[in-house]
């Protein structure tokens, strides 16, 4: 059961440094099986930086959000509009010792509700990321198509997954 002193608000700076550490290990706990720790350790120092988090602090591009549980900051997610009005979501990361409880489900609604004329909502996913893959169809996304794959191995080979908002 979500806890019920769940907190989702949008982040501040003065979270970027746990939410560097929650993005830290939650990538490696998600991708070190897929693409070894050395490679998550480099691409997530590098779109991690507290210097690139907190360019993308305010709503100037879209939401950048915090689920807290008391204190602790326990997942993070963040979305934004594309030129077509769909609802873009760019990241959701629960920390792996609060996974399975509902966190994810409230804030992956939670930011898909900050796109209130979006009458649909679109991610990317790496292929062999299955939990996630199966979350998001229990969240009612559909496997759109393959995003890319250029054939390299250090080319993440995403799937594009979809879903219709309801818009009154
Ligand atoms: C994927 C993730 C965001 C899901 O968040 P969560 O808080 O663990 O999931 P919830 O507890 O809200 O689960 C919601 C539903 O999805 C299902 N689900 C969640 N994780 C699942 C898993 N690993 N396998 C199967 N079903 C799963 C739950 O059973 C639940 O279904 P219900 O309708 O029966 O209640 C979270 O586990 C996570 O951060 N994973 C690692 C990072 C990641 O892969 N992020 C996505 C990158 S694109």
């Amino acid at each position: 059961m979500t806890p019920a002193d769940l907190v989702i608000r949008d982040a501040e700076a003065a979270d970027l440094p746990a939410v560097r550490a929650l993005l830290v290990e939650t990538w490696h706990a998600t991708y070190d099986g897929i693409y070894g720790w050395q490679r998550v350790a480099e691409i997530t120092n590098a779109w991690h930086s507290l210097e690139n988090l907190k360019a993308q602090l305010g709503r100037g591009e879209g939401v950048f959000l915090v689920a807290l549980v008391g204190e602790e900051i326990v997942a993070t997610a963040s979305a934004r509009q594309e030129r077509d009005g769909a609802a873009l979501l760019t990241r959701l990361y629960v920390l792996p010792n609060r996974q399975g409880v509902g966190i994810g489900r409230t804030l992956l609604q939670v930011a898909l509700a900050c796109f209130p004329e979006a009458p649909v909502a679109r991610l990317e996913v790496e292929s062999q990321n299955e939990p996630a893959i199966t979350f998001y169809e229990r969240m009612g996304f559909f496997l759109q198509r393959q995003a890319r794959f250029d054939g390299r191995d250090d080319t993440p080979n995403t799937l594009l997954m979809a879903k219709r908002l309801f818009v009154a």
